[in-house]
C-alpha cells in the first residue's frame, strides 16, 4: 500500500535555488507531496532531530550547517516511498554520488558528505518518528482511541 516518508531540502539546497528542480524530480518520480513546510531549525531542535549522531565527530558541523538557514520539510507519499526516496537521493557523500549515481538528487545539488542538499528517512520507523517530529498532527497513522 501507500507509504509516507520524510524528505527535507537542507539549507544549501534552498539557498542554491534547487527547490523547483528537486520538486520536479519528486513529482516526475511518482511521489505526491502530501504536506510541506519551510522552517528554521534552532540548535536544540536540530540536535534533537539528529540525536542518533550526537557522538559523531561531524555532529557540531552538522548542527551548524542545519541551522545556517531555512529548510523545506515534506511528507512524500507513494508505494515504497521510504526506500524509493532514499534511492532517488543517492549516497550520503555527494562527491561520490556525482560519480556513482550521476542521476541522483545529491549529484544534482549536493557538495560533499556534510552539505548533501537533501534528507530522507532511512526506514519506515524513522519515517514515523521524523514525520511526527515536524508535523504534530500526523501521528503517522496511529489513531488515538477515545473512551
Ligand atoms: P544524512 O545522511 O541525511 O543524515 C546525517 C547527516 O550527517 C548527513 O546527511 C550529513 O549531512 C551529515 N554527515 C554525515 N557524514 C558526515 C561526514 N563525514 N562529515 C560531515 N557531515 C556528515
Amino acid at each position: 500500500g501507500k507509504e509516507k516518508t520524510l524528505a527535507m531540502i537542507k539549507p544549501d539546497g534552498l539557498l542554491g535555488n534547487y527547490t523547483d528542480e528537486v520538486k520536479n524530480v519528486i513529482i516526475n518520480s511518482g511521489f505526491i507531496i502530501f504536506k510541506e513546510m519551510i522552517l528554521q531549525l534552532d540548535e536544540d531542535r536540530a540536535a534533537s532531530f539528529y540525536a542518533e549522531h550526537s557522538l559523531k565527530s561531524f555532529f557540531p558541523n552538522l548542527i551548524k550547517y542545519m541551522t545556517s538557514g531555512p529548510v523545506l520539510v515534506m511528507i512524500l507519499e507513494k508505494e515504497n516511498a521510504v526506500a524509493d526516496w532514499r534511492a532517488l537521493i543517492g549516497p550520503t557523500d555527494s562527491k561520490k554520488a556525482k560519480i556513482t549515481h550521476p542521476h541522483s538528487i545529491r549529484a544534482l545539488c549536493g557538495i560533499d558528505s556534510g552539505k548533501n542538499c537533501v534528507h530522507g528517512s532511512d526506514s519506515p520507523q524513522s519515517a514515523q518518528r521524523e514525520i511526527s517530529f515536524f508535523f504534530q498532527e500526523e501521528s503517522a497513522g496511529q489513531a488515538v482511541i477515545q473512551h
